[in-house]
């Protein structure tokens, strides 16, 4: 991981993308996303580090792993989002600039997705745009570490 890396952090059930509820989350794998990522860090000279869990600890610890060293966060929680106050407290800990993104639009859909106890802690949310959400964080992240921001 160096200072140039960007980590994008999902949640619980998002492996199983493509196949899990296609009308809401669409057909695209999780592997596809992470091209998606690639592709839009290495217009802006960045790497990503692509990681998912079920785990909630696993998602905790490797925020805590990155917290000196990363360019930024991209996490999409999944359910954890509306569950977690210890992903709540692990972001609040570090100092990256962190963006939320979740692939449906939350605040469409049931009250209990209305809720995030991550977004007070995230510099931005950017929900229901899809794969390309993870893309348009990554290119926030960039234009916040830029010197001439
Ligand atoms: C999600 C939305 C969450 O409410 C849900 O639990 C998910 C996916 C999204 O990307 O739209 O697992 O984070």
């Amino acid at each position: 991981m160096s200072q140039s890396t960007v980590l994008v952090l999902n949640g619980p059930n998002l492996n199983l993308l493509g196949e899990r509820e296609p009308d809401i989350y669409g057909h695209a794998t999780l592997a596809d996303i992470e091209a998606l990522c690639r592709k839009a860090a290495g217009l802006a000279g960045l790497e990503v580090d692509f990681r998912q869990s079920n785990h909630e600890g696993a998602l905790i610890d490797a925020i805590h792993e990155v917290r000196h060293t990363a360019a930024g966060i991209v996490v999409n929680a999944g359910a954890y989002t509306h569950t977690s106050v210890a992903l709540h407290d692990a972001l609040a800990a570090v100092s990256l600039p962190v963006f939320e993104v979740h692939l449906s639009n939350v605040h469409r859909r049931e009250s209990f997705r209305h809720h995030s106890y991550l977004s007070s802690v995230c510099d931005g949310v950017i929900v229901g745009c899809g794969p390309s959400g993870y893309a348009y964080a990554i290119a926030r992240i960039s234009e916040l570490i830029d010197p001439r921001h």
